[in-house]
């Protein structure tokens, strides 16, 4: 604090939802800054478990106010449903939340045309969501955005140019013949009535309220090995998911950020194609897929899984800047005899990198592996660092030294509490 990034140090799905909530206390705003409705950042509130997709974690946190972004992706029938089962939970929503008018939407035309390129070779695995879409159109310029709503003619007159192209492009497409301009926005007409008092300068109000003083978090979606620029490219999302994104899409300077922490989960898990170097073979990973639960909080899809990588995450390190790393799920690990980690990579580093830049690449890479014996004994109950079973610690303070991040807390369960500080 005062303006903190949470960002993912993997694949995504490493427990960020989680450490923003617990985060949120000590933030007066918390906002999204890129990706859409792909995200489901899993927070445990009573005993139940609460999926947020596009609105920030923070929302849980009574008070805080919530913005989303310029930089996200938003699907309205989504976002509004996602409201409507957050106040029916009792979670006071309307006036805390915000919305950029520079926001993106996804429309239905994102979601067809997703459909079809994700058949046959070149698919990605991509949560179906339209998000590589929605994004493709902001960056070619013929994107709609949540501004753009309060002007139907010229909202309409947008979607038939672009509903013209798409027409061309993906013939296969049939349910793109039956859309028009003026009938997607009359079955918008409510959300779009919803949505638009919901529109604030995102960028203004986090630039008063660091000026006042006050404190920001910014949380980030999926994880810097998904990221557009930095991920295994192509097998990644459409946007900036490390650090850089953050500034970037809410309408700060880079300078504003005070503070970048990583979230790592103890092991490593992908979803949808693309190389994984430390994954394991199936019978293995089944076993942690049960321990960790690791399925899919959007598309339910089982998640690919392996142990930690080691020059990944060194590599999220650096290209996050990142100050400080959370350890998440350690408690998973607690029923193994032995836990290994890629501590390097066998690969040909012919261009000096010293991470792949391409999927092709790092699909060559063969970990060399070092093992760590396992510590055998429940941890979920520990709160203290000296509590910690000296194998765990063991483990720990080697991600550390070989990430050279400081770990500032570890997570060994669900809830809120279930946290180990450095600092206690
Ligand atoms: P898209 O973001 O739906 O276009 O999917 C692109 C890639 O990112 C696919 O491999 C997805 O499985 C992955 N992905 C997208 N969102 C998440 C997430 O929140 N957690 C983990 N993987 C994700």
């Amino acid at each position: 604090m005062p303006c903190t990034v949470v960002v993912g140090a993997q694949w995504g799905d490493e427990g960020k939802g989680k450490i923003v909530d617990a985060l949120s206390g000590a933030a007066d705003i918390v906002a999204r800054y890129q990706g859409g409705p792909n995200a489901g950042h899993s927070v445990i509130r009573d005993g139940r478990t609460i999926v947020l997709h596009l609105v920030p974690s923070g929302i849980l946190m009574p008070g805080k106010r919530c913005l989303i972004g310029n930089g996200v992706v938003i699907d309205l029938a989504r976002l509004r449903e996602e409201v409507e089962r957050l106040e029916a939970l009792g979670v006071d929503v309307g006036p805390r939340l915000g919305v950029s008018p520079a926001a993106h939407l996804i429309l239905p035309y994102h979601r067809a045309i997703e459909g079809v390129s994700e058949q046959g070779a070149g698919a990605i695995g991509t949560t179906g969501r339209g998000i590589g879409f929605a994004y493709r159109d902001k960056t070619a310029r013929v994107g709609l955005r949540v501004g753009d709503l309060a002007d139907r003619e010229a909202f309409v007159a947008q979607v038939e140019r672009n509903l013209a192209r798409v027409r061309l492009e993906f013939p296969e497409a049939h349910a793109l013949h039956d859309m028009s301009g003026a009938a997607l926005y009359d079955e918008l007409a409510s959300l779009i009535a919803w949505v638009l008092p919901l529109r604030t300068d995102v960028s203004a109000e986090l630039h008063r309220a660091l000026r006042d003083g006050r404190h920001v978090l910014l949380e980030g979606a999926q994880g810097t090995l998904l990221d557009v620029d930095h991920g295994t490219y192509p097998y990644v999302t459409s946007s900036p998911a490390s650090a850089a994104g953050a500034p970037l899409g809410v309408g700060l300077g880079p300078r504003a950020i005070d503070r970048v922490i990583g979230v790592a989960k103890a092991y490593a898990t992908r979803v949808g194609h693309g190389p994984f170097p430390t994954e394991m073979p199936e019978e293995e990973a089944a076993r942690l897929r049960e321990a960790g639960e690791e399925y899919g909080a959007t598309t339910g899809r089982p998640r690919r899984c392996g142990w930690l990588d080691l020059p990944a995450l060194r590599y999220a390190a650096r290209v996050n800047g990142l100050d400080e790393l959370v350890i998440t799920k350690l408690d998973v690990l607690d029923d193994f005899d032995e836990i290994r980690v890629a501590d390097d990579y066998e690969w040909d580093r012919r261009d000096g990198m010293e991470f792949p830049t391409s999927a092709r690449e790092l699909a060559r890479c063969r970990p060399v592996w070092r093992t760590f014996p396992g510590w055998r004994t429940p941890t979920a109950g520990i709160r203290q660092w000296r509590d910690l079973p000296a194998a765990a610690r063991t483990y720990l303070e080697y991600v550390e030294q070989a990430s050279g991040v400081r770990i500032g807390s570890v997570s060994v369960g669900a809830e809120r509490d279930a946290e180990v500080s450095r600092a206690a």
